[in-house]
């Protein structure tokens, strides 16, 4: 056996330090629970927020970014109970009730958080709000959904001519339209279609390929008259809408299995069962390209929770090899690129990420970010304006690694540093509970380590 994963406290916040160690040769094995779909959290609470009647929720995520918009909807007068294991219950004003707040709404490092919201803030008429977020938030383009509400209407202010935040709104009445957004995205649509509710008429977003569709089957189970045209990505929502609360279940979130899967996939002798996944064709592109990839991943027990697809997901380990990858498969796998990357360091031949130019924009530049950390551990990794290109089976050696305070960069590091053959340093861990607050703990007990 190898020596343990140590976390050390350092005296700055946010600077956990992990140092994890190469694995022992023995593979990960046993069944793994991952936390509540993060995407599918956030809409629970908005539209529990925005429902009439109560909406109870089972699985939600317990992370940072859920906590940021329990927040925010408890200071516009939601009554949500505290966020815990047990189910979350809560108590909806109805929609375009959302009350004034006294103080600035703070979505934290949740784009979706800031960005879902402002679609219902700006439709709230006669109602200010100013919102922010953290460092890496007001550093993220806000223009993709200030520039269609202003188009409705929307009176939004912010710094650099509304595209970053804080941003201040006045709330209004807002006219239907017709937005082709020129980029897949969810928060984008989700944003329009949250607006979309309380105007009279038909809100549409056409969309250039199909981004997750959450907000969709959320908002048809909630009530509303969604229409969707999948043939060319474009769906429709006419308002003005009445929701009422209801039952939801949080499946556990594919993009927090990632980890799991490529873990897995990649340490010789591994058989890992990670049950209850949330499998939406339009997340599951991690799937694909693992398959691309030739990793041995197969579903079980595949059925439906309160309108999401979910099953439970076996792996083993395998030789993989590289694949390509880009084009209408990148909404699909937009989070796991960091993690895909780790994959393509342990595959044989060249992996090609193309269209990927939207992960410069997340919560850090993530190219950049996974290109310098996996580069670091010895990786043969070139960066490309909308992707990476890594050459597999160069053995990785311990380095001194920084997450960027972004959680999906914090884990791949982790799982990267498994695989090099000496320790790594693994600085600003403590970004992984953004998504996943128990991922260090459950690294080291799926390494019988713990
Ligand atoms: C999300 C959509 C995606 C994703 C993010 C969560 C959502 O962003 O990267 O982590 O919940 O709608 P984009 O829609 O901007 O691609």
């Amino acid at each position: 056996m190898s020596s343990p994963i140590v976390t050390v406290k350092t005296d700055q916040e946010r600077q956990d330090l992990v140092i994890i160690p190469p694995t022992s040769g023995v593979g990960l094995s046993g069944k793994i629970n991952v936390p509540g779909d993060k995407s599918i959290s956030h809409r629970a609470l908005m539209l529990g927020a925005i429902a009439e009647g109560e909406t109870t929720i089972q699985g939600l995520l317990l992370g940072e970014d859920p906590q940021s918009t329990a927040a925010c909807f408890r200071q516009m007068g939601a009554d949500i109970s505290e966020l815990s294991d047990e189910t979350v219950c809560v108590r909806g004003l109805g929609i375009g009730n959302l009350q004034e707040p006294n103080d600035v709404l703070n979505a934290g490092n949740s784009g979706t958080t800031l960005r879902l919201m402002l679609g219902l803030l700006a439709s709230q008429p006669g109602r200010f709000f100013t919102v922010t977020g953290d460092k890496s938030l007001r550093s993220r383009p806000m223009s993709r959904v200030v520039t269609p509400l202003s188009q409705m209407g929307a009176r939004i202010w912010g710094r650099d001519a509304g595209q970053l935040a804080p941003l201040a709104i006045s709330g209004s009445h807002l006219k239907p339209t017709h937005y082709q957004s020129p980029v897949a995205s969810a928060q984008v649509k989700s944003c329009l279609l949250l607006a979309g509710l309380s105007i009279h008429g038909e809100t549409t977003v056409t969309e250039p390929a199909l981004s997750r569709d959450h907000s969709e089957r959320m908002l048809r189970a909630f009530g509303a008259e969604i229409e969707v045209d999948p043939s060319c990505h474009r769906v429709t929502v006419t308002g003005p809408a009445t929701l009422k609360g209801q039952p939801v279940i949080v499946p556990g979130d594919i993009s927090s299995a990632a980890f799991w899967l490529v873990a897995a996939a990649i340490i010789p002798g591994s058989d890992l069962l990670l049950e209850n996944v949330g499998v939406n064709p339009t997340r599951t592109g991690i799937l694909d390209a693992l398959h691309q990839m030739e990793a041995d991943v197969t579903l079980e027990h595949q059925r439906e929770v309160a309108g999401e697809p979910v099953a439970d997901i076996r792996v083993r380990s395998s030789q993989l090899k590289a694949c390509e990858i880009g084009g209408a498969l990148i909404p699909r796998l937009i989070d796991e690129v960091p993690i895909l990357a780790v994959a393509a360091t342990m595959a044989q031949g060249t992996t090609v990420i193309r269209d990927a130019q939207e992960l410069r924009v997340k919560e850090s530049d993530r190219l950049l970010a996974m290109a310098q950390e996996l580069g670091k551990l010895g990786a043969n990794v070139r960066e490309r304006p909308d992707g990476l290109e890594i050459t597999g089976g160069v053995p990785l050696q311990g380095a001194d690694l920084d997450s960027y305070d972004d959680h999906r960069v914090a884990m791949s590091l982790a799982i990267a540093a498994l695989l090099a053959n000496g320790p790594s340093h693994l600085y600003n861990a403590q970004a992984a509970s953004i998504s996943y607050p128990n991922f260090i703990h459950t690294l080291k007990t799926a390494l019988n380590d713990g």
